[in-house]
């Protein structure tokens, strides 16, 4: 416990967050940086980008909702401590993916319209599983849906987007990985503080496989629908513009369909799924393929 406390105490949050990798930056990104004007330029690109950043508002509202929430559902002083460091993380990442859409030209009184109008309604879903739960107070329950579950995928997706920006847009490629960094954090709590109280609530098992099940299917849902929806690399080609050779996984992301892409995701985070899942004594439930 005496690491696990100093690791996730607000100290080091201090330490290495505010005072650390985030030191200087302006909405998570270095002042001075600006969107690509091609993206505020052309049509297709430019309600692409609105979509996509809509969809990390989204998870990012959640994740604050679920943080926040599991404060007075955890049953110790240091657990409660980390999670109010995390809900500072997630009220932050809500704020920047925010501020890219205003940035992106989204009128600050139509900000709720363009949030419901794009969000994604298998992403809605996946959300309400883990929010569910945390009403309900289920801590172990809660931590496993969200620093498991969503923030397995977020950080995966996030990497994903890093790779595809971190050249073109220095901007985005900031703020993303600033928040890789946080969700890292998020992520080794949940697996360093839920293994214990599994083994000690054997009786917990079923629905928390249950719950990663669905959440996991609406998840694949969700990847499904926004590698349909984009239009970008299309557009791109339109454009005449090259293709942006990047790694991701060991795959050059500039040489795929979106289609190859959805794939790459959904075996990325499935696989991180099981590994850390069954680092915590859950078995891993393979969902039904949308
Ligand atoms: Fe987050
Ligand atoms: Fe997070």
């Amino acid at each position: 416990m005496a690491d696990f406390l100093s690791a996730y105490s607000i100290q080091s949050w201090l330490e290495s967050c505010p005072q650390g990798y985030l030191e200087g930056t302006e909405y998570g990104h270095r002042p001075g940086e600006h969107e690509l004007s091609l993206l505020l330029e052309n049509q297709v690109l430019h309600t692409d980008a609105i979509r996509t950043t809509v969809q990390l508002v989204v998870g990012e509202r959640c994740a604050l909702a679920a943080s926040s929430g599991l404060i007075n559902a955890a049953p110790d002083e240091a657990s409660k401590r980390f999670l109010a460091t995390q809900t500072l993380d997630e009220a932050r990442h809500v704020e920047v993916f925010t501020h890219r859409l205003y940035d992106l030209g989204v009128p600050k009184g139509e900000l709720e319209y363009v949030i419901k109008r794009y969000a994604n309604p298998n992403l809605v879903k996946f959300a309400e599983i883990l929010l569910e739960k945390v009403d309900k107070k289920d801590f172990i329950a809660g931590v496993v849906g969200q620093n498991i579950v969503l923030e397995g995928m977020a950080f995966s997706v996030f990497e994903m987007m890093y790779a595809m920006n971190k050249d073109v847009n220095p901007k985005f490629g900031h703020t993303l990985s600033g928040t890789i960094a946080d969700e890292r954090r998020h992520v080794g709590f949940g697996e360093n503080r839920i293994g214990s109280l599994i083994k000690e609530n054997p009786e917990k098992r079923p629905a928390i496989e249950r719950m990663q099940k669905d959440m996991s299917y609406f998840m694949l849902a969700t990847f499904a629908d926004a590698f349909r929806q984009t239009q970008a690399l299309d557009e791109l080609d339109r454009l005449g513009q090259e293709r942006v050779h990047t790694e991701y996984q060991g795959a050059d992301l500039g040489a795929m369909q979106p289609a190859e892409m959805e794939h790459l995701l959904a075996g990325t985070v499935l696989k991180e799924f099981k590994t850390r899942l069954g680092r915590i004594g859950i078995e891993y439930q393979t969902p039904v393929r949308p």
